[in-house]
């Protein structure tokens, strides 16, 4: 559609969540509600978005802007009503096709607006309005239709005991001509029982003027469920968590737990990988073929290659590259990248490092701000000494190095190719390549101690 402007409704506190947070910033899997709704608008080929924001203008404006770019802001610094709220759009709804959307909606798909916008332009609709059928409409404002034909919008507080049995409810999208809205603005009143000005009375005040209101009746209910507790905040992740799993399964990744399996909409996962239960996978993740991840794993914005096993292990902006394995109980900190074949096995933290190919840091481990080579074997319990209270400093450990068990490694130093540290050392000195550092007391044998002491 030409000219697509959306005004994305989002000045409500959301009294209900019992948050000190706004409502459109609560997160539905990993991604604010808000954010959902803004990025269906672009998918649906969105020309311009505008945020209507109120309660905590501050705080949405800012989570919104760091996340999405080319987004406009209007402020309501009054709640007076969803009329006054695209009223505050201003010259942003002065032209074009204005679709309306809440920043509380976010099961809402592309699919279903680009839907509303060839109906809307097929039937030459002012404006047209999205409605759904449900079981019970209490809260919703009822559709009234005369002789199939839309007569009104009547809100809940509103409506009269025969218009409160209607189930045909207004889901709260709609797309007008942005020439139809600012005339029906121009006379849009706040005179019904919560003093506020309504934008379902523009409809009405379209109709009488002569403008034509079309009716989509939606498909799936569930797409315009909105968010007003915690409890449907529950019922939407719930929702969100099963379309994202079935298109994940559709696609070839085995999950064999969908109910306890929680990835983000922008993760990638390709074929024959499988996803064992309690795994959260987040923000931009991307795991190729053939992998087995989890039970129980966190990973937030890494890239993992193919065939690499993670279990029970937390990785967070990391790399790992194909057929390694991570854990049990691994922590891959920010900035670390992992090359082919290395393992990284149980208690092991690793921190903004460059691990190469085919090293293997087996047990107990932390690894800090370091540069390691390949086929280096770390002993149990090796520690980079990478900070002095002061500042951060780094390890290098060239190709082939031998770490003995519980070395400490005090950065900044380098280990020479092929070098061995002896168990026990702590290294505060360069190791040349091919050579062996011993850094600790030589042993004593104190021979009959024992009997001596005995024998008092
Ligand atoms: C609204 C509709 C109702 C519809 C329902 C669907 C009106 C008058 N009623 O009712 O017909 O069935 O949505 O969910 O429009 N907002 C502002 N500024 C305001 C008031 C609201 O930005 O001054 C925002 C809210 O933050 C929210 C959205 O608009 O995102 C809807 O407001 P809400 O108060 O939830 O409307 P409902 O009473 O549910
Ligand atoms: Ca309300």
């Amino acid at each position: 559609m030409d000219n697509l402007k959306v005004v994305i409704l989002a000045a409500g506190q959301g009294k209900r969540m019992k948050s000190e947070v706004p409502k459109v910033l609560h997160r539905v899997l990993d991604k604010t509600m808000v954010g959902y709704v803004i990025e269906a608008s672009q998918e649906a080929g969105a020309d311009e978005i505008c945020v209507v924001v109120g309660h905590q203008s501050a705080m949405v404006k800012n989570t919104v802007k760091d996340m999405y770019d080319n987004i406009t802001f209007a402020v309501q610094k009054e709640q007076l009503g969803t009329g006054h709220a695209v009223m505050q759009a201003g010259d942003f709804i002065k032209e074009g096709n204005i679709l309306i959307l809440c920043g509380d909606t976010p099961l809402i798909t592309a699919d279903t607006i680009k839907e509303l916008c060839n109906t809307h332009s097929n039937e030459g609709n002012d404006v047209t309005v999205v409605s759904m059928i449900v079981e019970d409409p209490t809260g919703y404002g009822r559709i009234i239709r005369e002789s199939d034909a839309f007569s009104k919008i009547v809100e809940q507080k509103d409506a009269n005991a025969k218009e409160q049995e209607v189930k045909e409810v207004n889901t709260g999208v709609y797309i007008f001509k942005a020439e139809a809205l600012n005339s029906a603005f121009a006379k849009l009143g706040n005179n019904n029982s919560q003093g506020e000005y309504y934008l379902t009375d523009t409809l009405e005040i379209i109709k009488n003027a002569g403008g034509k209101v079309g009716i989509m009746v939606a498909k799936d209910d569930k797409e315009f469920m909105g968010v007003n507790s915690k409890l449907h905040l529950a019922q939407a992740s719930a929702v969100m968590k099963e379309r994202i799993n079935t298109e994940h399964m559709l696609n070839g990744v085995t999950i064999t737990d969908p109910a306890n399996t929680y990835i983000g909409k922008d993760v990638k996962i390709d074929k024959d990988t499988i996803v064992y239960p309690g795994c959260m996978l987040e923000g931009k993740t991307v795991i190729g073929k053939s992998c087995i991840i989890g039970p129980n794993s966190r990973i937030t914005s890494s890239k993992i290659d193919d065939c690499v096993t993670i279990q029970m292990s937390v990785l967070i902006d990391s790399k790992v590259k194909s057929f390694t394995t991570v854990g049990p109980f691994a922590y891959l900190r920010p900035n670390s990248s992992i090359g082919e074949h290395v393992r990284i096995g149980d208690f092991v933290e690793i921190k903004n490092s460059n691990i190469d190919d085919g090293t293997k840091v087996s047990h107990l481990t932390y690894v800090g701000d370091s540069d390691v080579g390949k086929c280096v074997n770390f002993g149990c319990g090796t520690v980079t000494v990478n900070y002095d209270g002061k500042t951060k400093n780094r390890c290098k450990i060239g190709d082939g190095v031998f770490i003995g068990c519980n070395t400490n490694l005090v950065a900044p130093v380098e280990v020479g190719d092929r070098a061995y540290t002896a168990a026990g050392s702590t290294i505060t000195k360069n190791v040349p390549e091919d050579s062996l550092a011993i850094a600790r007391n030589r042993q004593e044998n104190k021979e009959g101690w024992r009997k001596k002491v005995d024998k008092g």
